[in-house]
């Protein structure tokens, strides 16, 4: 057996895959994992469909609510039991006492990144094609039609998704199979300060583009009676696809996590820089959309139009354009290496296969399950079933109803499953904070997270 384990508490626990170097490692890899596609190209369209403002509200209190407690309940499971979120959820769920079949949950995980990143990776391939486009010069001077026939078209032409698709596979593959610690810490050690260099410099465009008041007022003016409870659950579910949660990526991570590091502290500072990337994100994108009267609403080509548009009208946009669809690839990458590292860390240690072998296979996987997604915007736009195309069933499903749910059921095991010893011995001691903490996760988050969903789903309001 590779586990040593004493019979009282679990400090002589380690982990099968490796430790993080430090807390910074650590943070910068929850980090990365947090911060992609979500914060700039999700937040942005999904907030323009719902009427900005008051979604944008809720969106913020579900992070600080729930997002805060969720992801301290999901890095503390993960450190306590050390191993893949399948077999922590069935170790922790025989020590508390209760049962094994909490594996159930972590199987849950196993498949949502699966199926998350089987579209995740179709529109990071969309941001991959766009890196020559923006170098070649394709939107210099472009106009609003100009963008909208180069987007249409990619996304129409199966081959190009499908080539896109295939290579952010591979590159994800490549990097999860030779481990994540060394490859994965200094892509996000480069990526963050990046991308938040380059967004501010995108920002001061938009202050200067005639559309910021506009845009601001979109953002933050909260007009409630534009807010449908389908809308409250789609504000929940971003916040916990945004930071990540809910799947069991953030509790593969904590597996890999040092004793002494501080779980509170590190998700504060995780939570705080995801948010401040979706801010961000909405501040340039909100005000391009009113300055070129485009519609907030357009979907998920909303950052695909607006952003070209702006690096088009800039001095030296070609090379600001490319340069940042690279660092936003990157950002993709690195959220995607959070993904399939629960299904590749199950497969690692449930079959014996070698991280190589469980990579291939995860990532096959998924790769065979995205061309579903590829082909709904062209091929198969025609096949139209509950929430619409293959794509948007795939992405409801996940986002709003499987990470919900993941993360009602991580709160659940550790504020009423697990001990308070347990609890408190892994958050740092019994004081206030871990009050705070207990209260929030045992009542706050789980009576949310049901309330929002019983509405949505019209059981009750
Ligand atoms: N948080 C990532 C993003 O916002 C997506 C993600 C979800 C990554 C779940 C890992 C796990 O882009």
């Amino acid at each position: 057996m590779m586990f040593k384990e004493e019979e009282s508490g679990t400090a002589q626990r380690f982990s099968l895959h490796g430790h993080w170097s430090s807390r910074l490692a650590f943070v910068l890899a929850v980090t990365g994992s947090a911060v992609g596609l979500g914060n700039i190209w999700k937040f942005p369209y999904i907030a323009g469909e719902n009427g900005g403002g008051a979604f944008v509200m809720v969106y913020l209190v579900c992070v600080v609510a729930i997002g805060l407690p969720v992801m301290m309940a999901e890095i503390l499971i993960g450190r306590r039991g050390r191993r893949n979120p399948v077999a922590t959820m069935a170790l922790l769920g025989e020590e508390e006492g209760a049962s094994r079949q909490w594996k159930w949950l972590g199987i849950m995980g196993v498949v949502a990144g699966i199926l998350i990143l089987s579209y995740y990776s179709v529109v990071a391939g969309w941001t991959l094609a766009y890196i020559p486009k923006s170098m070649s010069g394709a939107f210099s001077g472009a106009t609003v039609e100009d963008v909208e026939v180069i987007f249409t078209n990619l996304i129409g032409s199966w081959v190009s998704v499908t080539i896109a698709h295939t290579l952010f596979m591979a590159s994800t593959v490549f990097v999860v199979a030779h481990g994540v610690e060394r490859g994965l810490e200094q892509a996000v050690r480069f990526m963050v300060p990046a991308l938040l260099l380059l967004m501010l410099v995108l920002l001061g465009y938009a202050v200067t583009s005639g559309g910021f008041a506009a845009g601001v007022s979109f953002m933050f003016t909260t007009d409630f009676d534009a807010l449908t409870w389908d809308g409250v659950l789609q504000a929940m579910g971003q916040a916990f696809f945004t930071l990540s949660l809910g799947m069991g990526a953030v509790m593969a991570y904590g597996a890999y996590l040092p004793e002494e590091t501080s779980i509170t502290g590190s998700s504060a500072s995780v939570v705080a820089a995801d948010t401040l990337f979706a801010i961000l994100a909405g501040l340039v994108i909100f005000p391009l959309v009113f300055a070129n009267n485009l519609d907030p609403a357009e979907g998920p080509g909303l950052v695909f139009v607006t952003l070209p548009l702006a690096f088009g009208q800039m001095a030296g946009g070609a090379f600001f354009g490319a340069v940042f669809f690279i660092v936003l690839s990157i950002a993709a990458w690195t959220s995607a290496l959070g993904l399939v590292e629960p299904g590749v860390a199950w497969v690692v240690e449930h079959f014996g296969r070698t991280r190589m072998q469980a990579s291939v296979m995860v990532g096959g996987t998924i790769w065979a399950l995205g061309l579903g997604t590829a082909l709904s915007f062209n091929v198969l736009s025609d096949v139209i079933f509950l929430r619409g195309t293959i794509y948007q069933n795939v992405e409801y499903l996940t986002s709003n109803i499987i990470l919900p749910l993941g993360g009602l059921l991580i709160t659940v095991f550790a504020g009423w499953v697990m001990c308070r010893n347990s609890t408190s011995e892994e958050l740092g001691g019994a004081g206030n904070t871990y009050k705070l903490w207990r209260f929030l996760a045992r009542y706050i988050a789980p009576a949310a997270i049901l309330l929002v969903f019983l509405e949505a789903i019209g059981i009750i309001g």
